[in-house]
């Protein structure tokens, strides 16, 4: 039997309630299917903080390197707004996708048939959307230098926070987004802003010139990002892959997030280079949402999120098609029966918890199975 090394970080707020369903189903793929997960559970963001003083531990840093994947809940909450910069809990995750060189974040937003009336759009605008965003996550203004508070000395102060690309980092990623096209509609649009950013130019440039020289099978379109914002909630089937930069990425993915219903249903992974020897990738799956503080601790966040995190790392760390492909269709299955938690919930339909949402789809995926 294989053994699959995973490492959980919870973490904070709906963080844990949504890990446990993905935990329970873990413990059903082992007991049922001789999946061989072997899990390991670290601390990250504010619960690794009051746990000693750090966002992550040097330990789990090192757990977090050594597994096969690693899946994290979310971090963050009111409780930890005061400690100091460098140790808040979004510091955990950013080191972990910093030392981890996850540069490459692929977000998923699709509409189950079910959830279309769940948006806050008409229906027709999302029915049937499946888009995929490829947001760079290792760079831009998230970690360029400087970054900093200088004291100007006239009471004034100056906030810097500086955005920068070299162009393999652009090479890379728009290489992942025009891959992930060829498999589906064919289609990428690269988002940034060269009207007013240097590194929108170079961004732009080394875009085209990669796709010039591996890619031009592919189609490839530039939108200005504020353009793209509002294309995305104008008529966002439109899109196939769009391929853009961290901060662009991560505010387009919330909005992407929107059009299926609910923030509670977007996943993600977060992926490395292939080893050269091995052709393995680092790799960490989490929801797109945060850890939720106005609905932490009352049982009733969406779990799908987190499930369909699993689901991408069952598909993209372990090559389990088959089992990925199930757990999707047991979510949209449980969906088509039902089932809502509070977030997307509609008139008729049936309003269910976090664990209870976890035991249908337990139970979908293993009727599946049979
Ligand atoms: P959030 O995603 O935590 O919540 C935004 C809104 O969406 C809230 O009303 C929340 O109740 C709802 N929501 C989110 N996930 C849900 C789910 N699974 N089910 C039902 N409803 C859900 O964003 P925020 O409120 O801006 O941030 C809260 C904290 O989370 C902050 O500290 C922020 O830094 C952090 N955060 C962490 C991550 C992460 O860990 N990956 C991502 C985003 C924000
Ligand atoms: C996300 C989050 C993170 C980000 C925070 C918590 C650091 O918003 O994953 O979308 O800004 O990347
Ligand atoms: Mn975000």
């Amino acid at each position: 039997m294989a053994t699959r090394k995973l490492l959980l970080l919870p973490g904070d707020g709906i963080g844990p309630e949504a890990m446990a369903q993905v935990t329970r189903l873990i413990d059903v793929l082992n007991s049922d299917f001789n999946a061989g997960f072997e899990t390991q559970t670290g601390l990250v963001g504010g619960s690794a903080y009051d746990a000693h003083g750090q966002s992550i531990s040097e330990e789990d840093m090192k757990l977090a390197l050594a597994a096969d994947a690693v899946l994290f809940g979310a971090v963050g909450g009111p409780k930890w707004d005061s400690v100091p910069y460098e140790v808040r809990p979004e510091a955990g995750l950013l080191r972990l996708r910093k030392d981890m060189e996850l540069f490459a974040n692929l977000r998923p937003a699709i509409c189950y048939p079910a959830l279309a009336a769940s948006s806050s759009l008409k229906p027709e605008v999302v029915e049937g959307l499946d888009i995929l965003i490829v947001r760079e996550l290792t760079g831009g203004v998230y970690f360029g230098d400087p970054k900093e508070i200088i004291d100007l000395g006239n009471g004034q102060k100056r906030g810097i926070d500086t955005q920068v690309y070299d162009t393999f980092e652009i090479e890379r990623i728009s290489g992942v987004a025009f891959e992930l096209a060829r498999t589906r509609q064919n289609k990428v649009c690269s988002m940034e802003k060269h009207n007013v950013m240097k590194s929108g130019v170079l961004w732009k440039e080394v875009v085209s010139a990669t796709h010039k020289a591996k890619y031009s099978d592919v189609e490839l379109t530039h939108m200005l990002a504020d353009a793209g914002g509002m294309q995305l909630v104008r008529w966002p089937k439109q899109f196939d892959v769009i391929v853009t930069d961290n901060l662009f990425g991560d505010m387009l993915s919330d909005v992407a997030a929107m059009l299926t219903g609910s923030l509670g249903m977007l996943p993600s992974a977060s992926l490395g280079a292939p080893d050269g020897v091995t052709g393995k990738r680092k790799a960490l799956y989490e929801p797109v949402h945060g850890s939720a503080p106005d609905i932490a601790g009352q049982g009733v966040a969406n779990p799908i999120a987190m499930i369909a995190s699993f689901a991408m790392c069952l598909r993209y760390s372990f090559n389990m098609i088959e089992e990925a492909d199930r757990l999707e269709k047991a979510i949209a299955e449980v969906l088509n029966d039902g089932l809502r938690t509070k977030d997307i919930m509609s008139e008729g339909m049936n309003e269910v918890g976090t664990e209870a949402m976890g035991d249908a789809i337990i139970a979908k995926y293993r009727a599946l199975a049979a």
